[in-house]
């Protein structure tokens, strides 16, 4: 199948992207837009984007006008009557999208290719909107396009199967890594990043920990590449609540409904940076907080020693009584912190990775146990979490159910180890694929994590996925491969 001629409609945020994209691996370009003004708008973005390429020095200046010379715009849907390729990236409205594809159905020839951009639409409704459903799939580009390395190529159940492999053959042309899946709401990234982010947003609006104190956790805990809610700032509020509301229509789980939250700052016109302000954009006084100024400290749990040789060599002092006692756990300590003799001295440590403690107060910790501990935790290097006593406490009620839910994808046959884990990585910019950190992690703990989580929230979906359990069962640690 011979791509040359390729129609981007809609050159915003991400259709000017893919423009360029196209445009760089040599192939004739032409830009459709609604009017001249928002025309003028595609073309500076790709002059933008073109001209800090030069200026990073990956691109010379003859190099870039040979670029732009590959790019053709017009507001005329016309244009495109010859086109072996049309990409929509239009705004994410359904009717918009069917209305479009009517439309090119008829203008293009039969033998085009018609692809949309979508995020979470069904690539069906939109193919048997046109009298060509077999040449119609979805090229899922990720934002920034040309930087990002992921395309998910979406088959639907019409496609015709030389339509997907000459599309993810033209994906590896463009220098792209392409995952091809079938037409579920949110493909592979969406369905797996979203709920993980709307999950963020539940414990916040729960009180279980602050917004900076989730973000600390998981950028500096678990090693992604920002938290959740400074991700969230960056897709946009409202995109990430239409997302969520899509997955919920599709899969009626609870946890894919949208967080009361979420839907208030949309509401309120919140919606991250593109308005300057969603989660983060307006600073928070900070509380004056009870600072000890004499410590004495207890710890408890295995692998006690290490911390305890630490702040003694810092000039810290065990005692009978002490001010603080740090229970070393990875699940509440409250039935610990009620058979003490003063149980408001007991907090729960929850060391992650090298960086983070999570920090937990139960409902009996008093103020100053909480201000002892987070001060303690600075002492031997680490970025304290504060958040409540509540099973996974912060990252592992994150970062669990998430890894369950790719398993779950997987088991489904929807797509493979290979693909969940590149798309992960690609995508999303993460240093590891879920697979990838569910082994490093460990099966087992993973496991018995999620049987905590399940105990505690009584979730349906965060019981471990059976092929997680009984590889843990069969004593495995890590997943077959074919
Ligand atoms: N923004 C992202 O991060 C992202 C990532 C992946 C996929 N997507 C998907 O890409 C699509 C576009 O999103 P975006 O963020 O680029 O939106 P955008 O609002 O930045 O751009 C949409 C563009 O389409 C133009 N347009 C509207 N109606 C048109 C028409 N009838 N004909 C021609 N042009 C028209 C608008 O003028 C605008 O320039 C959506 O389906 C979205 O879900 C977005």
């Amino acid at each position: 199948m011979a791509f040359e001629r390729v129609g981007v409609v809609g050159l915003g945020t991400m259709g000017a992207g893919i423009a360029e994209v196209f445009a760089r691996a040599g192939l004739r370009v032409i830009g459709v837009e609604a009017d001249a003004e928002a025309l003028a708008r595609g073309r500076g973005h790709v002059e933008r984007s073109t001209g800090r390429a030069v200026d990073r020095g990956k691109l010379n200046e003859r190099e870039r006008a040979e670029i732009l010379g590959r790019i053709t715009l017009t507001t005329s849907r016309d244009d495109l009557s010859d086109a072996d390729l049309v990409v929509e990236a239009i705004p994410e409205i359904l009717d918009y999208k069917v209305a479009l594809f009517k439309d090119l159905d008829r203008i293009c020839k039969p033998e085009t290719v018609l692809a949309t951009n979508t995020s979470s639409l069904s690539v069906t409704a939109v193919a048997t909107a046109t009298g060509r459903p077999g040449r119609v799939v979805g090229m899922h580009f990720f934002n920034p396009a040309p930087v990002m390395r992921l395309v998910e190529v979406v088959g639907t159940v019409v496609t015709a199967p030389d339509v997907v492999s000459g599309i993810a053959d033209l994906s590896a042309r463009l220098g792209k890594t392409c995952v091809a899946v079938g037409d579920r709401a949110g493909f592979v990234v969406n369905r797996l990043l979203l709920p993980y982010l709307n999950h963020a947003a539940v414990l916040l609006d729960l009180g279980v920990a602050g917004r900076d104190d989730i973000d600390a956790a998981m950028a500096l805990g678990a090693g992604l590449p920002m938290g959740p809610f400074a991700l969230l700032d960056l897709i946009g509020l409202d995109t990430a609540y239409e997302v969520m509301c899509v997955l919920f229509d599709e899969t009626r789980d609870r946890r894919h409904a949208p967080s009361p939250l979420l839907r208030e700052l949309v509401t309120a016109g919140l919606l991250g940076r593109k308005t300057g302000r969603g989660f983060h954009g307006e600073e928070t006084a900070h509380r004056e907080r009870d600072r000890a100024e004499f410590i004495t400290f207890g710890v408890e749990g295995d692998d006690a020693g290490p911390i305890v040789e630490q702040l003694l060599r810092a000039g810290f002092k065990t005692s009978d009584e002490p001010d603080v006692v740090l229970r070393l756990a990875d699940r509440p300590v409250i039935e610990h912190a009620v058979r003490l003799p003063t149980p408001s001295a007991m907090v729960g440590v929850h060391l992650v990775g090298d960086r983070v403690a999570e920090v937990a107060s139960t409902a009996l910790t008093s103020p100053a146990a909480v201000a002892a501990a987070r001060d303690l935790m600075k002492v031997i290097g680490r970025t304290p979490v504060p958040c409540k006593d509540r099973a996974g406490f912060v990252v592992d009620a994150l970062l669990y159910p998430y890894l369950n839910d790719a398993v779950r994808m997987h088991d489904s046959g929807y797509a493979s180890i290979a693909d969940i884990d590149a798309a992960m990585r690609l995508g999303c910019g993460y240093p590891a694929g879920p697979f990838e950190m569910l082994e490093s992690i460990g099966l087992r703990r993973v496991r018995d994590g999620l049987r905590a989580l399940y105990a505690e929230y009584r979730e349906p979906s965060f019981a471990p996925a059976p092929l997680l359990d009984h590889l843990v069962t069969a004593g495995l640690s890590a997943f077959p491969r074919p």
